[in-house]
């Protein structure tokens, strides 16, 4: 636990967060808002505490430090999480890290083979071996520069160069089988690289570790063109895009991304200085996928082969896209050209140009219908309207909906009203969308007091007694989490965020997520003199509460003819004027 403590107090949660989520810097104050990446949302409700090092999102619920952060994005265990905070924060590891569980020293060996394999293939590459794919790689006017940046390599035809390092190394072979990289020969003989004769493109995780590969065939007609890694403990298909690692920044940037089918489109059109491209590893594009592009950016920009595969998975992708809340243009090069086969026939200004005039999604959709049939008659018109209308109806947005009505009628020359009726009638059968959870708003005396408490041991020196009187706490909203800070001081312990919220149950927490991000002028400017005055009014003001109630109590018996117990609780109220 200690190393965790160390690993918070060196790391700041900020920059950590900002790596996968745009985060804006709320007012002058410590907190810092985006779009959580834990669940789908048009507004930010995802906060960053700056000062107490903690995120919170209030749509969702996701919440913790900066260790549960990287855990859950990157999909981690606690000891991979702290492993990679310490790695990239020049921490040094402490030697115990056996203490891991075996799952995650399997995983730490996958990684581990995978790091070594990078080096070999990119060694194979440039060495004698590599002659050929060299070559390749020139005739296809890849250069030497983007070959070493994307870390391409070559496997070895012989398929025994990973088996003998990894065995030298003293890889079990469980762990072995389990990275992919390698396979058991069915006989059980022992085992082959997967990889054979191929050239390589690794997979980066977005924090930029290798997790996995791509290889590309590199005679004319050898099948498969493309072979890929197979699932493993440190490889999701359906979460990864090739090139995030590199591009995210890019596309934090330019407030948007391009999404390409392939390997050599991404580092054509990278090459070509625009470098927010991503593509998926030969898989269909997932709603996970979407997410974390639109963690960075909520624009992309899709651009697809021209061919026919490419054109379906476009029309396919769209409601995928639209669902997450995206939005979308397309990219159709010309002349039946691939991104990367466009840039080398056109150059890279060509492209940017192309890029900048990509349209609406709904003009492509509805040049596709309209290709398809006759819209000179009625007929042809409504079956237009017939394939746009679903992709219309999946637009979680409303006004964005409209514009869209709007847009589309005119580029099809017909009338509003006529659309607009369509469009309505088959939206209204939808099901309304959920409504935000309202972030409770907290006492601002309690705000204060919570925050005099954590930053000002002057303060706390104040408060505390008076916290401790009778029936005080009680007046609190936020009861639960006054006794925690109350707690930590009896253990002889400085309170903190994490410190109390470890004392919280779920409801609570929230609670106190709620009261930490309240106003930031509360947060801010205190004075002890304003925190005493603060916890004296709920004091004072406590007492006069039960002062009246006293008083009520008393009528009521009086008038029930309970003179016993009126008398009982007059003595009482005469105790308190005491004190
Ligand atoms: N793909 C695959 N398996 C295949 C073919 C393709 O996984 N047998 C995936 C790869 O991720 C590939 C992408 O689909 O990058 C697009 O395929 P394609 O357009 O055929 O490949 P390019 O990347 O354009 O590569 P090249 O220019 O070398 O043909
Ligand atoms: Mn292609």
């Amino acid at each position: 636990m200690e190393f965790a403590e160390q690993i918070k107090s060196a790391v700041d949660i900020v920059r950590v967060v900002g790596e996968y989520v745009r985060l804006k810097r709320s007012g002058a104050g410590p907190r810092y808002v985006g779009l959580c990446p834990f669940h789908t949302e048009k507004t930010g409700s995802f906060s960053v505490h700056s000062t107490h090092q903690f995120y919170k999102c209030f749509g969702c619920g996701a919440g913790g430090d900066v260790i549960k952060f990287v855990m859950e994005i990157e999909r981690l265990t606690f000891w991979e999480a702290l492993k990679y905070l310490a790695e990239r924060h020049g921490i040094p590891l402490p030697k115990r890290t056996d203490l891991a569980d075996a799952e995650a020293r399997q995983r730490g060996g996958i990684f581990e083979m995978h790091d070594i394999a990078v080096k070999v293939f990119t060694d194979a590459l440039f060495s004698s071996a590599g002659a050929d794919a060299r070559d390749y790689l020139k005739r296809r006017g890849l250069s030497k520069n983007s070959a070493e940046e994307f870390g391409l390599g070559l496997s070895d035809r012989g398929g025994q160069t990973l088996v003998r390092l990894f065995e030298k190394q003293g890889f079990a072979p469980d762990d072995m089988e389990a990275s992919g990289l390698v396979l058991r020969r069915t006989d059980g003989s022992g085992f082959y690289d997967r990889f054979r004769g191929r050239l390589m493109f690794p997979i980066h995780s977005e924090s930029g570790k290798v997790i996995g590969f791509g290889g590309r065939a590199l005679g004319e007609g050898e099948e498969p063109k493309y072979l890929n890694s197979s699932e493993t403990a440190i490889y999701r298909k359906s979460h990864v895009l090739y090139n995030l690692n590199r591009a995210r920044k890019a596309i934090q940037e330019a407030g948007f991304s391009i999404l390409v089918e392939g390997y050599m489109d991404v580092i054509g059109v990278y090459a070509a200085g625009v470098t927010n491209v991503v593509a998926t590893c030969g898989t269909a594009l997932t709603p996970f996928q979407v997410r974390s592009l639109r963690r960075h950016a909520t624009e992309l920009v899709l651009n697809f082969d021209p061919d026919t595969a490419g054109a379906n998975a476009t029309e396919k992708y769209i409601p995928v896209l639209l669902e997450e809340g995206m939005k979308l243009r397309i990219l159709q090069l010309t002349g039946g050209l691939d991104p990367d086969e466009y840039i080398k026939e056109h150059g890279a200004a060509a492209y940017q140009d192309a890029l900048r005039k990509a349209g609406g999604y709904f003009h492509w959709l509805a040049d596709r219908a309209r290709s398809r049939v006759d819209r000179n008659t009625p007929d042809g018109t409504v079956a237009i309207w017939q394939t746009l209308l679903p992709t219309i109806q999946k637009m979680p947005d409303k006004i964005m909906r409209l514009a869209v009505v709007d847009d589309l009628a005119e580029y099809m020359k017909m009338e509003k009203s006529v659309v607009l009726q369509e469009v309505r009638r088959s939206v209204s059968g939808r099901a309304t969308q959920g409504v935000k959870r309202q972030e409770a708003r907290p006492d601002p005396n309690e705000v204060l007091l919570l925050h005099a408490l954590l930053d000002s041991p002057e303060a706390r020196v104040e408060i505390v007694p008076v916290l401790r009187q009778p029936s005080v706490l009680q007046r609190f909203a936020a009861r639960q989490i006054f006794e925690a800070v109350l707690r930590m001081v009896d253990a002889g312990e400085t309170p903190t965020y994490s410190g109390i919220e470890a004392r919280l149950t779920e409801p609570e927490k929230e609670r106190l997520a709620a009261l930490v991000f309240a106003d930031d002028t509360l947060s801010q400017a205190f004075t002890v003199e304003q925190a005493v005055a603060c916890i004296r009014t709920l004091a004072i003001g406590e007492r006069e509460a039960r002062r009246d109630d006293l008083r009520r109590r008393i009528k009521e018996l009086e008038r029930a003819g309970d003179l016993a117990g009126a008398l009982h609780l007059m003595e009482e109220l005469n105790e308190m004027r005491r004190d």
